[in-house]
């Protein structure tokens, strides 16, 4: 039987627009592994979507003097259109505040309440007079215990990564009035963790679950492996699974009321709602993609590696009738001229803004974002590497090949792709090389090195480059016009391979060669062979496939960027 893939990229928070660098971690690299496995025949079903819950939402929502509804309904829609404009391809795209996920969210927690997973605890917690609410998570700071670092997140500090709860902050104060909070008794639902140790370790370091051999744990990021393993021998701690708060999925029990399900419990049940539903349009049996054969496979951003590498796998075994997760792609962060981005310091590359402005980049931006993504560490994102990214390698490099390949058939068989004679060693050189791409290539997506991966399609078109330069069909075509018949025929089947090798990363660019080859785009499993283009086969003219950027292009984007940042408009 076919192995299913069930592909995630995490939902965001919908309380503001979209900068490239969310698009580097999580979001491009699972289009390209899925643009991959589509082509490669694979059943893949990639989903994402909105977190419209938790206090990312409410107090944007406050700082805005308006809703949670508003700024959760204006989020969804610009963010799902941003990823529109880059042709970023969801199966389907959700939102944890419809009426659907809600339901299914409280079905899985009941669950979880009839399998015991819980402990009712009443505690004392911190509470703002004047706000007249609990203090959870974002609603209040104070410095980090383990790091000293000011201003650390009641659940987490963002520092050091330590799991905090309000209570270990050193001078908490309350995020809505700025005030040291008192305390006020209360109860939740806590997640005990600390009875999961065990088995996650076996999971996380064997990838061995219940005896059985799930996953290689060398398959996993280092830094991935190394969280959850400090986490769990630092000692896994009860959570609570619920929140006093009125914006979220309530609490679907009797006398709960004021009570929603924690954020982080229902956000990645999101998962599950947005395969229902896109199962439910498609005619597909949800359960096929969260059950048996099926890798699930979560692409996120380094800050949430708990929650899905931890946190997640416990209610999935603690629900019960779930695969757990087969790998957690992490991405750490991505930088911009030497600086965080930064939203409220509005120190970012708006996707919108980029979109709009040069609807004819987007591959050429996704090259880029892909040429540093940071897989294995942060990375930087500068305007002077976006230009030397573009005009050194997909430029002179593809542009280059397939113009000479398409131009120079065209000039001398007007535009008939010519057949092969006799082969050469340096011929059958280049054929025997062009075999190996498929397999070095895959092997690489599917390790999710996706940078490497870009790079070894890029050396498919450096072969072309250098076979050419090797052969010098412009000389010959003065002397052996029989042998200029075979090179060119060569370079075109190079060529048509191009378009394969760059559909995952380029899908535009693959798209717009196969046009000046005249040919339908080709699934991966043609990939490495010499024949896509038959003998006779009509070319069409080529237009330019890349276009150079200007130094004037950096200057003004720099500009752009150094202007916003000294107006510094106050957003959350
Ligand atoms: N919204 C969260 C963030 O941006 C990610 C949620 S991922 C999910 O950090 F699994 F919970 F959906
Ligand atoms: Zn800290």
């Amino acid at each position: 039987m076919k192995k299913r893939f069930t592909v995630t990229s995490a939902l965001l928070y919908a309380n503001g627009p979209l900068h490239i660098g969310h698009i580097a971690g999580a979001y491009l690299p699972a289009d390209i592994y899925v643009r991959y496995l589509r082509s490669a025949g694979e059943d893949v079903l990639w989903v994402c979507g909105s977190d419209e819950h938790g206090a990312a939402i409410t107090l944007r929502a406050k700082k805005d003097g308006t809703t949670p509804r508003e700024i959760v309904d204006k989020y969804h829609v610009e963010m799902q259109g941003a990823f529109k404009g880059l042709d970023i391809s969801f199966d389907h795209y959700s939102r944890t505040s419809s009426e659907k996920h809600h339901k299914v969210a409280q079905d899985f927690f009941l669950q979880l309440l009839e399998n015991d997973s819980f402990e009712v605890k009443t505690l004392e917690q911190y509470y703002d007079e004047e706000a007249d609410q609990f203090l959870a998570d974002r609603y209040i700071t104070g410095t980090c215990p383990s790091c000293s670092k000011e201003g650390a997140y009641g659940d987490q500090c963002e520092k050091c990564g330590s799991d905090l709860s309000p209570t270990d902050l050193i001078n908490p104060i309350s995020t809505l009035s700025g005030k040291t909070p008192t305390l006020k008794e209360t109860s939740h639902w806590f997640l005990p963790m600390d009875q999961h140790e065990e088995w996650l370790s076996k999971w996380i370091k064997e990838g061995t679950f219940e005896g059985e051999q799930l996953h290689n744990p060398k398959d996993w990021r280092n830094q991935v492996n190394g969280q959850c393993m400090s986490w769990i021998d630092g000692g896994l701690h009860p959570r609570a699974m619920t929140r006093d708060l009125d914006w979220g999925v309530p609490v679907p029990v009797e006398g709960a009321d004021g009570k929603v399900l924690y954020v982080w419990l229902d956000a990645p049940i999101g998962y599950i709602s947005a395969t229902k539903e896109w199962a439910g349009k498609n005619n597909k049996d949800w359960k096929d993609y969260w059950t048996g054969d099926t890798k699930l496979v979560h692409f996120i951003g380094k800050d949430n590696i708990v929650f899905h590498a931890i946190i997640f796998p416990i209610l999935l075994k603690e629900h019960g009738g779930f695969i757990l997760p087969d790998n957690v792609p992490a991405y750490e962060f991505l930088n911009l001229e030497g600086d965080k981005f930064s939203t409220s310091r509005n120190w970012a590359v708006w996707l919108h803004e980029f979109m709009e402005a040069n609807p004819d980049k987007k591959d050429e931006l996704k090259y880029v974002l892909t040429s540093i993504a940071p897989e294995s560490k942060d990375a930087e994102f500068t305007w002077k590497e976006f230009q030397s990214r573009i005009n050194n390698e997909l430029a002179d490099i593809l542009g280059n090949f397939v113009n000479r390949a398409v131009v120079l058939s065209n000039k001398y068989f007007e535009g008939k792709v010519p057949k092969r004679g006799e082969l050469m060693d340096v011929d059958t050189d280049v054929l025997a090389q062009l075999k190996e791409y498929p397999a070095k290539i895959e092997k690489l997506v599917r390790a999710y090195k996706l940078r490497e991966a870009q790079s070894e399609s890029m050396n498919l078109a450096r072969l072309g480059n250098k076979y050419l330069a090797e052969t010098e069909p412009w000389k010959l075509s003065k002397t052996d016009m029989s042998r200029v018949e075979t090179i060119m025929n060569i370079a075109l089947q190079i060529t048509a391979n191009l378009t394969i090798a760059f559909q995952p990363f380029l899908p535009q660019k693959a798209a717009t060669i196969a046009e000046f080859l005249g040919m339908d785009l080709l699934k991966w499993d043609s990939l490495g062979s010499d024949t896509l283009l038959t003998d006779g086969h009509q070319l069409n003219k080529p237009s330019i496939l890349i276009a150079k950027i200007e130094d004037k292009f950096v200057e003004e984007q720099v500009a752009i960027l150094e202007a916003s940042k000294l107006a510094n408009i106050e957003t959350v």
